[in-house]
């Protein structure tokens, strides 16, 4: 007791005379010297914007450009000062804390730039793994950390040397974003957190049901470089929002719409983007997936900040849904926090700013002294609530603040700029936005593609004529509820199987809805939209029951609740009498996006030697559904919409579906009609067969077939029917060496591998 207080007395004296020391010196603002804890050590994040320590340059990636922008910020000199070519789609950049060097991952291309931060020229390019995406340096400089996408490890670099010392494999699927603590006894950062992109299934969790995954974090201990555990970011079971009924409870299929029969929903985090630590929390702000239906716009997505306890290393159970609430705000500021995507806290304080991408905001968010996050939206209707939003670019996707508190930094992905916030006052507002890279000329194509990246990514789009569209709103969603990005992110998929009113349904990964490249003689319509059967695109959806990108006019308006892109006045439908093309401008360009502007994911696996499964691929004669230049012979052969003799059953285009021994009426996800009025609303396709799937980039795509229920490409290759069905019944694969050869293969399908004409 007395050794005790005896120390404890010892230590304050220590601390008096420090601060003596401190007073006594030539400037207060002189940091401590040794012995001291090292005030300047802060935990790091990937980003794809950054500041130097002085506060002087800020950082930012082009993805489209291919480059980096030094924008001079220092006394809001606010101009752009250089822009250096990087590798080929650049997603992340850190600097070292003593600023003289810069890193930044080029995902398309698998390599790191390295830049000198002085001369701003590249000095080194290293190889990493598949399509790195996050990076941080360690708080203390001495190393970085890249999570490589696509060959689920991550890599660190010695910063010094610029050379990899390591990489530690298997780190789960789809790292994406990282974090590095600071350590308490030293300069080492101690922990380094990976955010898997996708929700994973649970243990015992189902597909389509919203608790079946949850999100995850890995974590590493950056001394000995090895992963020591996993965080599970659990669902909310109740996210606010109520629906009426649930599609896979056998006993509420469908409720009326009476509100006290209505079923609270739940939601699992998805896209976890970033992970940002502050005090002893790490936040994750995250699309959270809520696939069970029945269907309806304001439950299926959700914008969630995910919270976990870093000392703990586990949920820390203070998650919020940043949706909750808004739905009482007035119709003249509502407006959903859609695709969370990034955040940011002051130093100095407990407020923070989270991005939502597709709404172009920026939201307040302010902690309580056990960091439980609040953005303060209404409690009840009639409650205005104190939701702060700033306006800034569009689609942003990263945010930094200087190291006083004065200023926020936003990388806005579609304008190509760089939003400048004053975050001193109680009221932010954005002072001015600085050009980061140059934009398509107007008129042309890149433009058009641009303006279809631009629809897809956002909740808002065009101003419509209903309140749920009209400013801050727009034509795209409800009140901002909903985007295309937030089940299909970078054009690909979210891994979830939804509960459409067609049965469970995966989402479908977008690389190879078009081929590429497009065939000689390809078509444009005057809106720059692909015109067929001229161009080369697959028949659409799992059941075939859609031929053109613009028929997706019905997720506008069905999915995501808004008054969507056609103005004619006419019916909207999936086939017949009337095809969609050239009915709106701005629809057609998000067929033109989806057509030139998603790239498919580089495999693991390009280059090395995969010709034993390839020669089984083709012994299974796999190539006569699965072949041709898009991986599928699925492909629109007329001109839309079908003609009278193209036969069509229940909304389905029948010639393009196969049975391959895929579905299973009695799984517990595929709906079975029921003995109420309801029964045809949750009677699933699947009787007459699937569209075929294209296997351009298959390996990134898990889980697969319609309904998910294949969590590998071994589990698809466990069918018999399926896997003889190219030989007339014959098995060629019994031997599971043989599949094991093919599933190799499977996986190293990308962009640059042979096709089987
Ligand atoms: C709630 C999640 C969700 C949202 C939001 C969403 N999709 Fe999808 N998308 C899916 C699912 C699931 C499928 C597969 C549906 C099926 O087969 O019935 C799909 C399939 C597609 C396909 C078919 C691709 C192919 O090759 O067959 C296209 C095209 C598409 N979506 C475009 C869009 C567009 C454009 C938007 C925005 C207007 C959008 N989607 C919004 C989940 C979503
Ligand atoms: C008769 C046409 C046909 C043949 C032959 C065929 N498949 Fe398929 N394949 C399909 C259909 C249809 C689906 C979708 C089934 C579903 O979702 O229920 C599919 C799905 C797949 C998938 C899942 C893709 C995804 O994105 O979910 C893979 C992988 C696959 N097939 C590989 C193969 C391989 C390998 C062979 C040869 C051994 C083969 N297929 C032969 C029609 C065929």
């Amino acid at each position: 007791m007395t050794k005790l207080s005896g120390a404890f007395l010892f230590s304050l004296v220590v601390a008096a005379l420090a601060g003596t020391t401190w007073l006594a010196g030539t400037t207060l603002l002189e940091k401590p010297s040794q012995g001291a804890p090292d005030k300047d050590l802060f935990p790091t994040n990937s980003s794809p914007i950054a500041i130097s320590h002085d506060d002087r340059f800020v950082w930012v990636v082009n993805p489209e450009n291919d480059s980096v922008s030094v924008l001079e910020v220092g006394g809001d000199v606010n101009t752009k000062i250089a822009e250096i070519t990087v590798g080929d789609e650049p997603r992340c950049v850190a600097i070292t804390p003593n600023d003289r060097k810069v890193f930044v991952t080029n995902m398309a291309s698998g390599t790191v730039s390295v830049i000198d931060a002085r001369r701003r020229s590249v000095i080194d390019t290293i190889e990493v793994g598949s399509e790195p995406f996050g990076c941080a340096v360690t708080p203390d400089g001495k190393k970085l950390y890249v999570a490589n996408f696509s060959s689920d490890d991550v890599s660190v670099i010695d910063t010094h040397s610029d050379k990899v010392k390591e990489t530690i494999e298997d780190v789960g699927p789809k790292p994406r974003g990282l974090a590095i603590t600071t350590d308490p006894r030293g300069r080492e950062g101690s922990k380094v957190y990976v955010t898997h992109f996708l929700a994973q299934l649970r243990e015992n969790g189902i597909e389509g049901l919203d608790d079946g995954k949850e999100g995850r974090v890995t974590v590493i201990d950056a001394h000995k470089n090895r992963v020591i555990d996993t965080v599970v970011l659990n669902p909310l079971a109740d996210t606010g929002f109520k629906s009426n009924g649930r599609t896979l409870d056998p006993s509420v299929i469908f409720d009326s719409l009476d509100a006290t029969t209505q079923r609270a929903t739940g939601a699992f985090p998805n896209l976890l983007q970033s992970i940002v630590i502050k005090g002893d929390r790490a936040y994750l702000p995250n699309t959270a997936s809520s696939p069970n239906g029945p269907f309806q716009f304001n439950v299926n997505v959700q914008g969630f900040l995910s919270v976990m306890d870093t000392d703990l290393d586990a949920d820390s159970g203070q998650t919020i849904n940043m949706n909750k609430g808004v739905q009482f705000e007035s119709a003249t500021t509502r407006l959903f926090i859609t695709n969370p995507i990034a955040v940011a806290f002051k130093r100095s304080s407990n407020e923070g700013f989270v991005v939502s991408a597709a709404t172009n905001r920026l939201v307040r968010v302010q902690l309580d002294s056990i960091g439980k996050p609040t953005i303060n939206a209404p409690l009840v209707a009639g409650d205005p609530g104190g939701i702060v939003r700033v306006e800034v670019g569009k689609n942003p996707q990263g945010i930094v603040f200087n190291s006083v508190d004065t200023r926020a930094y936003v990388m806005n992905r579609i304008s190509r700029d760089v939003s400048v916030v004053n975050i001193e006052s109680a009221s932010p507002s954005e002072i001015t936005r600085i050009a980061s890279a140059s934009l398509p000329l107007p008129g042309t194509q890149d433009a058009i593609v641009l303006r279809g990246h631009e629809l897809f990514n956002t909740g808002i789009g065009p101003a419509g004529t209903v309140p749920e569209s009209t400013p801050p709103a727009g034509r795209m969603s409800n009140f901002g509820w909903g985007s295309c990005y937030g089940c299909h992110p970078d054009g690909l998929a979210d891994g979830v199987t939804w509960m459409f009113p067609d049965g469970p349904r995966q989402t479908i990964s977008m690389e190879s809805t078009f081929a590429h490249p497009q065939p000689a003689g390809a078509t444009l319509n005057a809106n720059g939209a692909p015109l067929l059967p001229s161009s080369h695109q697959r028949v659409l959806n799992w059941s075939a029951v859609r031929d053109e990108v613009q028929d997706f006019e019905l997720n506008i308006r069905a999915v995501s609740g808004g008054q969507g892109l056609i103005t004619d006045g006419q019916a909207v439908v999936n086939l017949t009498p009337t095809a969609n093309t050239g009915r709106s401008a701005e629809l057609d360009t998000l067929a033109a996006y989806i057509a030139f502007g998603i790239r498919a994911p580089v495999s693991p696996l390009r280059g090395q030697d995969v010709s034993q499964g390839r020669s089984l691929f083709s012994a299974a004669n796999c190539q006569s559904c699965h072949g041709g230049a898009d991986w599928t012979s699925s492909r629109v052969d007329f001109t839309p919409p079908p003609g009278a003799l193209e036969p069509i059953a229940g909304g389905q285009l029948t010639r393009f579906l196969f049975r391959v021994g895929t579905f299973d009426s009695a799984a517990f996800n595929e709906f079975k009609a029921q003995g109420t009025a309801q029964a045809a609303i949750v009677a699933a396709n699947g009787a007459l067969g699937f569209n075929v799937p294209s296997l351009l980039s298959v390996f990134a795509g898990a889980p697969y077939l319609h309904s998910g229920s294949g969590q590998t490409l071994e589990d698809v290759l466990e069918n018999v029917t399926h896997r003889s069905a190219g030989t007339g019944g014959v098995d060629t694969l019994s031997s599971p060496s043989d599949r094991q050869a093919l599933v190799r293969f499977l996986k190293s399908i990308d962009a640059q591998t042979a096709i089987f004409p």
